[in-house]
């Protein structure tokens, strides 16, 4: 499963993200690919932000390989799922989508853990490092749910 993580800027949220469900993946030896984007530019080529690292770090989780990069309409080509962090993200790559294959491919990442609820990872760029553990406690438990989804074939997202 080829599975892409999308927030604004790809330094906060989605490369932790990235960084949680290859880790699963390499646990419950799922194959397949993780990335992750951002809708925008800002950032391209950075790290991922210092607070999102040391928050993966202390859960055994490196994310130094990773540089940020912009979401491009190929990524419908190159990916199975593409999960968005909050209703902006989502259309903004809806906004992209050719067509009807390309528009099933995305939903929200927490509908992964909570289906139906469009709940949205909230940005954590601003605040202070309570807001990066609340990232990484939401995005662990979405995880969870994309793990238990691939390990059982399951091949749409929940409907809302
Ligand atoms: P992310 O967080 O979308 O989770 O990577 C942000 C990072 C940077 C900015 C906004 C959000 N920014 O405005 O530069």
């Amino acid at each position: 499963m080829k599975v892409l993580m999308v927030c604004l800027g790809n330094i906060c949220r989605s490369p932790l993200a990235e960084g949680i469900l290859r880790h699963k993946f390499g646990l419950h030896q799922i194959r397949g690919l993780v990335d992750s984007a951002g809708t925008a530019a800002y950032h391209a080529g950075e790290r991922p932000d210092p607070r999102s690292a040391e928050i993966a770090r202390k859960h055994g989780i490196d994310l130094s390989g990773q540089r940020a990069r912009q979401f491009r309409t190929q990524d419908f080509d190159r990916f199975d799922r593409i999960y968005a962090m909050d209703q902006s993200n989502l259309r903004d790559i809806l906004s992209l989508a050719r067509n009807e294959a390309d528009r099933k491919k995305a939903g929200l990442i927490l509908n992964m853990a909570h289906p139906g609820s469009n709940l949205e990872v909230p940005d954590p760029y601003y605040g202070g490092d309570e807001g990066f553990s609340r990232v990484y406690k939401l995005l662990d438990h979405a995880c969870d749910g994309i793990v238990a989804a691939a390990s059982s074939g399951l091949k749409e997202h929940p409907k809302p």
